[in-house]
C-alpha cells in the first residue's frame, strides 16, 4: 500500500552560505530518503525552506549595510542554487518571509494563547536610549560579572566562558553604536512549556529516535520551563495581540511552523490548495525531520508541544535523524576563519555525483566525521571510477567488441552463477533496509560491495575466453547475469548518485529513467532481451592529484594568513666570522627575462645579466612574485653560488629574497647602482 511520507529539512539561515557539512547533516540524506521513497512508490513529499527571521539576520544585515529583507533574498536565492547544484529534489523550497506563513504562525501562536498555555510577564530588558530600541542579548557588550573582562558577550564571557543574563553585565553597551544601555520594564510572552511535560513524556516513550535523541529530549523535558517567544525586534512576525506593538516572535517559534506553511505554498503551487491537509492531518502519514545535532530540543520538544496546544490535530514528528557534525580537515567549517571550500570553484573541478558520493560515504551519522580532500579522491577514484564505473565499462565495451551490442539472454545457471544471482538480490535487500533506516555510508558500501562481486565475477567466469572456445550458452549466461547485476547496481545507487545512475540505466537500453520507476518491479532485473545496449561511454571522471593540492594550498592559504600573529622566529643560525661572509660574491643583476616553468608552480627561470655575463638562474618566487613584474628589475644576486639543476634546469646563482614563507616573498629592487656592482 502506497505510504504518505512527509520529509523535512532543517530551514537553513538565509543568513549566509551554506556548507558541505550542513549538506551531509540535513539535506543529502534527506534527499536520499526522498528518492528511494519515491522509488518504493510511497506517496513522498519533500519540503524546505529558508528561515529568514530572527535577530542574528538583522545584525548581519546591519553590519553589511543592507535591509533585513535584502540580506535575506541574497541568501535564500545562493542557497536555492547550491541545493539546485546539488539536486537536491525539494517538492518545495520556501521561505517565512512569504505571507502564507505570517498567517500560519500567528494562528499557531493564536491558538496557543485561547487555551491557556501563553502568559505575559515585564521584565528588565537593556534598552538603547541612543537607538531607541531594545536590544537582543546578541547585541550586547559589557564587562564580565565573573572575571572582569571588559568587551565580554551579551550571554556568555568569551574569556571566562561565564554564562549570565545580559542583564548581569556591568556597563552594558551596544554591540554596533557602543552607546550606554540601561535597564527598561518590556513585556514579554512566554509560552508554558512546562505544561506539556506529561503529553510530551507519554508521547516520546515509544519514538524509534536514537538512543543519543531520546535520552537528551527526555532530559529536556523534565526540565522545561516557560520560554520567552516574543522578541522587541521590528524583524519577525508581528505578535498577533492587539496590545503587542513593536513585538515580535521569536525565530525558533515561528521557524519549525514553516515545515507546515510551506506545505501550504506546495499545495498553492500545485492549484490544490488544501491538498497540504491529507499529509499534516493525516494521522497515517509518516513525518520525518531530518536534522543537525544542534536542533534536536526544537524537534522533539519545543514543536511537539507547540502542536499539542493546537486545536488542530498537526502530524507529532515520527522520526527525528539527527546527524551529527561533519568537519573539514579536522576543524569545522567557518567562513569567518577561512576554513572553508569555495563550493563555486569546487563545482567547477567536481561532479554533483562525485560530492554527493564522498559525502554520503563519511555521513556524519554515529560520530563526527571529516571531509579530507585525499580521501575524497581516493573515494572518487578507487570506488566511483576503480569498482562501479570499471564494471559497468568493461561488461558493456565486452558485449560492444564481441556481441554486437546485443543484450543477451541466460541460459542455464551453473552454481557459480546462482549464487551471483543470490548475493545481487541480497545486497539489494540490504541497500532497501539501509536506504529505510537513512544510512547513507552503510548505502555506499553496499554499492561497492555489489560491484566489486560483479568485477569478481566477471574475472572468475572470463568471459573472453568462453568467447573463444565457442561456449556461447555459458558465455550468454555470464553477460546476462552481468547486466543484470549493472542493473541492481543502477537501482540501488540512484538515491545518492541519480544522474550517474540513470546514465548507467539507460545505457541498458531503457528509454525511460529511474525516476519513474519502482523499486519492487526493477529488482526483477529484467532486460531487454535481444536489443541492444547504447554505445558505452565512461561515467565517472578520475580525479586528479592536483586538483586535490591545489584544493588544500587554498585552504592552507587563507588559513596560514589568519594565524600570523601566533608566528614564531627562526632561531639564529651559528656565527660566521667576516672570511666565511667574504667568501661569498653579490652582484647587482639586471633582469631581462623571467619565465614560469612548466609543471612547476614554484619556479621560475630568470635571465640575469650582471656586466660581464648572462646567467641563468632557477629561483622558486613563483608562487609569491609575477615573472612580469621582474623584468627590467635590479636584484641582488650571489654569483659565485656553484651550478646546480633544478627540475632538470641548470641554475647558475641565486636571487635574494625576503619572506617565511614561499607564498609572500619579496625582492629587494635596486634603484640606481648599475648591473655588475659588488654588493658588501
Ligand atoms: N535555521 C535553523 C538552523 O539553521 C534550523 C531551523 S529548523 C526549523 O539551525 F525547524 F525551525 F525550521
Ligand atoms: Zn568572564
Amino acid at each position: 500500500m502506497k505510504e504518505k511520507i512527509l520529509i523535512t529539512s532543517a530551514l537553513p539561515y538565509a543568513n549566509g552560505p551554506l556548507h558541505f557539512g550542513h549538506i551531509a547533516g540535513a539535506y543529502l540524506p534527506a534527499d536520499a530518503y526522498a528518492r528511494f521513497e519515491r522509488l518504493k512508490g510511497n506517496d513522498v513529499l519533500y519540503i524546505c525552506g529558508s528561515d529568514e527571521y530572527g535577530v542574528a539576520i538583522t545584525m548581519s544585515a546591519d553590519i553589511n549595510k543592507r535591509t533585513p529583507q535584502e540580506h535575506v533574498d541574497i541568501y535564500h536565492n545562493l542557497n536555492k542554487k547550491l541545493f539546485d547544484k546539488l539536486n537536491i529534489s525539494f517538492d518545495n523550497y520556501s521561505r517565512t518571509t512569504w505571507s502564507g506563513h505570517t498567517k500560519t504562525a500567528q494562528d499557531f501562536f493564536l491558538d496557543l494563547y485561547n487555551n491557556g498555555y501563553i502568559e505575559k510577564k515585564v521584565e528588565d530588558h537593556l534598552f538603547s536610549k541612543e537607538e531607541n530600541t531594545f536590544l537582543a542579548d546578541r547585541y550586547v557588550v559589557g564587562t564580565c560579572p565573573k572575571c572582569g573582562y571588559d568587551n565580554a558577550r551579551g550571554d556568555e564571557c568569551q574569556k571566562c566562558s561565564a554564562s549570565y543574563e545580559a542583564s548581569d553585565l556591568k556597563n552594558p553597551r551596544s554591540k554596533i553604536t557602543n552607546s550606554p544601555l540601561i535597564l527598561k520594564p518590556s513585556t514579554h510572552w512566554y509560552l508554558r512549556f512546562d505544561k506539556f511535560k506529561d503529553k510530551l513524556n507519554k508521547w516520546i516513550k515509544d519514538k524509534p529516535f536514537k538512543e543519543n535523541v531520546l535520552n537528551f529530549s527526555k532530559e529536556y523535558i523534565n526540565n522545561l520551563k516557560p520560554r520567552a517567544i516574543t522578541r522587541d525586534s521590528t524583524w519577525g512576525i508581528p505578535v498577533p495581540l492587539d496590545e503587542a506593538k513593536g513585538k515580535v516572535l521569536y525565530v525558533w517559534f515561528d521557524a519549525p511552523i514553516g515545515y507546515i506553511s510551506a506545505t501550504k505554498e506546495w499545495a498553492k503551487k500545485i492549484g490544490d490548495e488544501n491538498k497540504w491537509k491529507d499529509y499534516w492531518f493525516d494521522p497515517k502519514t509518516k513525518l520525518v525531520n531530518f536534522i543537525g545535532k544542534d536542533n534536536i530540543p526544537f524537534h522533539s520538544v519545543f514543536f511537539p508541544a507547540m502542536i499539542m496546544g493546537q486545536n488542530k490535530e498537526y502530524k507529532l514528528v515520527d522520526d527525528i535523524p539527527a546527524n551529527e557534525f561533519l568537519m573539514l580537515e579536522g576543524k569545522q567549517f567557518s567562513k569567518s576563519d577561512n576554513w572553508y571550500i569555495d563550493l563555486e570553484d569546487f563545482f567547477k573541478n567536481f561532479s554533483t555525483d562525485q560530492i554527493r558520493y564522498y559525502l554520503a560515504s563519511i555521513a556524519p551519522e554515529n560520530h563526527d566525521s571529516d571531509f579530507m580532500f585525499k580521501d575524497f579522491l581516493s573515494k572518487c577514484n578507487s570506488d566511483l571510477v576503480g569498482k562501479l564505473g570499471n564494471f559497468v565499462n568493461r561488461v558493456l565495451v565486452f558485449i560492444k567488441n564481441n556481441l554486437d551490442k546485443k543484450i543477451v539472454d541466460s541460459k542455464i545457471l551453473l552454481d557459480e552463477d546462482k549464487k551471483f544471482l543470490n548475493d545481487i538480490n541480497y545486497l539489494i535487500d540490504e541497500a532497501n533496509n539501509a536506504y529505510s533506516s537513512y544510512k547513507l555510508r552503510k548505502a555506499t558500501q553496499i554499492i561497492m560491495e555489489l560491484s566489486s562481486k560483479g568485477n569478481i565475477y566477471f574475472d572468475f567466469k572470463k568471459p573472453w575466453v568462453l568467447k573463444k572456445e565457442n561456449k556461447t550458452d555459458e558465455l550468454h549466461t555470464t553477460i546476462n547475469l552481468c547486466l543484470k547485476c549493472i542493473k541492481a547496481l543502477s537501482l540501488i545507487s540512484f538515491p545518492i548518485i541519480p544522474t550517474s545512475a540513470n546514465e548507467i540505466y539507460k545505457l541498458l537500453g531503457f528509454n525511460d529513467d529511474l525516476n519513474n520507476q519502482n523499486w519492487q518491479e526493477v529488482k526483477k532485473l529484467e532486460l531487454n532481451v535481444n536489443k541492444s545496449i547504447l554505445e558505452p561511454k565512461l561515467i565517472f571522471k578520475k580525479v586528479e592529484g592536483k586538483m586535490i593540492d591545489d584544493e588544500i594550498d587554498k585552504l592552507k592559504d587563507t588559513n596560514e594568513e589568519k594565524n600570523l600573529p601566533e608566528k614564531s622566529y627562526e632561531p639564529l643560525k651559528d656565527e660566521i666570522t667576516y672570511p666565511d661572509f667574504d667568501k661569498m660574491d653579490f652582484r647587482v643583476g639586471y633582469i631581462q627575462e623571467a619565465h614560469k616553468i612548466e609543471k612547476s608552480n614554484k619556479l621560475l627561470k630568470i635571465i640575469v645579466d650582471i656586466g660581464f655575463e648572462k646567467r641563468q638562474i632557477v629561483s622558486g618566487i613563483a608562487k609569491s612574485i609575477n615573472p612580469d613584474d621582474l623584468i627590467g628589475k635590479k636584484v641582488i644576486v650571489l654569483a659565485n653560488l656553484k651550478p646546480t639543476k633544478l627540475m632538470g634546469i641548470e641554475s647558475q646563482g641565486m636571487i635574494i629574497a625576503a619572506g617565511d614563507d614561499v607564498k609572500n616573498l619579496e625582492i629587494p629592487f635596486l634603484e640606481k647602482v648599475e648591473k655588475g656592482s659588488i654588493v658588501s
